[in-house]
Formats: C-alpha cells, structure tokens, sequence
C-alpha cells in the first residue's frame, strides 16, 4: 500500500481567532491555547501579529507571546503577522523566525486594514519580505481579498494574479490566497488556483478560508484537487477580520482534518486534541465555538470513553 500524502496546516486561530474577541483571554489563555495546539500534532502555528495596539488591543501581549512561544515550542514554526517594517522590527526584536505579509487585493481593503493603498501596500510589503529575507527569517505572503472584497465587490482574477507573482517575486516563501470574508465557491477556487499555478509554482502555495457560507470544507477540496498541499484553519472556526466587515470565522482545523484524513491524506494532527483545544477556547471565550463537525466529533469522543470504560471494568 502507498504511503498517505501528507497535507500541511497551519492553525491560525491564535491571530486570526482571536484578533476579534470581545473577552480578553490574556498571554496565558493564548499560551495554554498554542500548547494545545501543539499537543494536537500541529506543527506550524500563527501565533500573534506586530499590529497598531490601538488598531488591534488584543495583540498588544504580541512581545511577550512569541518570546515565549519560541522559548516554549523550538521544534514549533511560529509565524507572525507584521503589516510594515516597523512590525518587522518589532517581531524580530521578539526572536521571531517566521513573518507574514498582508496584501490586500484592492485599493479600499488595504486602505481600511492598514491605512495605505494598493500601490503603497505592495511596495510595503516587498520592502518588508527583503528586510525579512536580509534576517535569515521564513516568509509568507498573503494576498488577501482574492476573490471578493467587502467593498469593492468581486476581485478581478488579473489583479490576484499579478500581486501573487509580485510576491512570488519578492521570494516569499508563501503565498498564502486568502479568501477573508468567506464567499468563495468551490468552482471560483478551482479556476482561480488552475489560474495562479500558471504565476506561482504549486508547492508555494497556499489557501486562507473562511466559513461564512458554509462552503470552507468544500473549498479546501476544490483547492486540494486543484493540486495545493498548504492551508490554514483555526481550531474550532474562530476568526475574522475586525476591518472586513460579514467576515465569519476561518473553516475549522477539525472539518479539515477530518475531511483531509478521510479523503486519503495524512495531516499528522489529532482530532481528540483538537477537541481538547476546542473545549479550553469555548471556556476562555465564554461561548460555544466549533466547525461543522463539532457535534459528532463530540458524540464520537463521548462513545469511545465509554467503550474504554467498559473494557476496563
Ligand atoms: N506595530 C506597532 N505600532 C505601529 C506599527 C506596528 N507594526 N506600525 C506603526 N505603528 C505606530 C506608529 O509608531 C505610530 O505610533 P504613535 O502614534 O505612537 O507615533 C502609529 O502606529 C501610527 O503610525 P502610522 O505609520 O501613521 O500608521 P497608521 O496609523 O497609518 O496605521 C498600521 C498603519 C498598519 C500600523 C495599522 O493600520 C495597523 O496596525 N493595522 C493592522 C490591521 C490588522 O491587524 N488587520 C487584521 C489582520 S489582516
Ligand atoms: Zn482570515
């Protein structure tokens, strides 16, 4: 029998989830969150982002988390999110090894997320990915808003083309095709990854979903057989961006697991410990969170403590 394919994740719920909370969960609710993480099998983690504190309070601890995180986790990749070179500096200063750019791909997106235009944003961010280069540092570039934008509507496949081969240019490490507000559909993706294989060799690539319209688990199968082997998901969908407005939470890491690992694949991360990571955020969060699967994942648990009580009595 062939060995399974293995299928990279990178759990961003740390940034992406919690980014947007109301209830603070503070340095050791997020610590004890990644440590989940990791006990789960992942091995790559967005754990902060070197953002304005005042255009994003919960990740002002941004610091203090990732020296710690690094200190904790070494074997871990530990990617943080920085707008500019300011946010480079920041992050670098913090013994970060990894770094992700955020592009958006339209003049209004990029203007309500980090205050600059299209033009700016581009040249900011290849500044940003050569500074990072120059420091020996991973990188990930992401294009986000490529398929809609919450204001300008649906983005011009031209347009995600022509900034991905600028970030592939600038030799980011990857090129992470987000669709942030979650309105993609699986034929939209499989025509825009066909379409971004042609500017972005496949194995750079990598797909940012959002679960607003139920349809993340089926985008990451278009993308799958499209011929991408990189995703990132939030443990128990949390997430959003607090400047796109209607965004919905990332698609689970669970219902990706699960699906990844019942389609053939091998991801190398536990669904019990996802559910262990789920259960402290519901707690920390102070409400219920979960992707699709959430209930017979659960009733799943549930029915093999049992079977392992009974034969143990
Ligand atoms: N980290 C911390 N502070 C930063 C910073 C960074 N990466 N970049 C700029 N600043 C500070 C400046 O030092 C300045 O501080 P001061 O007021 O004390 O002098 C202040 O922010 C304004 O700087 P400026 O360069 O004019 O930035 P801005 O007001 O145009 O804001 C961003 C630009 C990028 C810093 C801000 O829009 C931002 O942080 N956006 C984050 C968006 C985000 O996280 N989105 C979700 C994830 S995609
Ligand atoms: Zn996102």
């Amino acid at each position: 029998m062939s060995a399974k394919e293995a299928i990279h994740i990178t759990d961003v719920a740390p940034r992406d989830g919690l980014q947007n909370q109301a209830v603070d969960v503070g340095t050791e609710g997020k610590l004890r969150l990644i440590e989940l993480l990791v006990e789960a099998g992942l091995r790559s983690i967005e754990v902060t982002s070197f953002v304005s504190p005042k255009a994003v309070p919960q990740m002002a601890d941004a610091a203090e988390l990732a020296a710690q995180v690094q200190a904790r986790f070494a074997a871990l990749r530990t990617s943080v999110l920085v707008p500019n070179l300011k946010g480079l500096e920041r992050a670098h200063a913090a013994g970060a090894k990894e770094i992700a750019v955020v592009l958006s791909a339209t003049e209004t997106m990029n203007r309500k997320n980090i205050n600059m235009g299209l033009d700016q944003a581009t040249e900011v961010s290849e500044q940003t990915l050569a500074a990072a280069r120059a420091l020996g540092l991973r990188t990930r570039a992401y294009v986000a808003v490529a398929f809609d934008c919450p204001f300008e509507g649906e983005t011009p496949l031209d347009e995600v083309l022509r900034l991905s081969a600028r970030m592939h240019a600038a030799a980011a490490d990857e090129i992470v095709i987000a669709d942030t507000i979650g309105s993609a559909s699986p034929g939209q993706v499989k025509a825009r990854m066909a379409a971004l294989r042609g500017v972005v060799p496949i194995e750079r690539l990598a797909v940012h979903l959002h679960d607003t319209r139920g349809m993340g688990v089926a985008n990451a199968w278009a993308a799958l057989e499209a011929g991408v082997r990189r995703f990132d998901a939030s443990v128990g969908g949390i997430g959003g961006c607090p400047f796109a407005p209607g965004a919905a939470g990332n698609v689970a890491t669970e219902d990706l697991v699960l699906m990844a690992e019942r389609s053939g694949f091998s991801t190398g991360i536990s669904l019990a410990g996802l559910l262990a990571a789920v259960d402290f955020a519901q707690g920390a969060l102070r409400k219920p969170l979960g992707g699709r699967a959430i209930t017979w994942l659960r009733r799943q648990r549930d029915k093999d403590t049992q079977d392992n009580t009974r034969r143990l009595a």
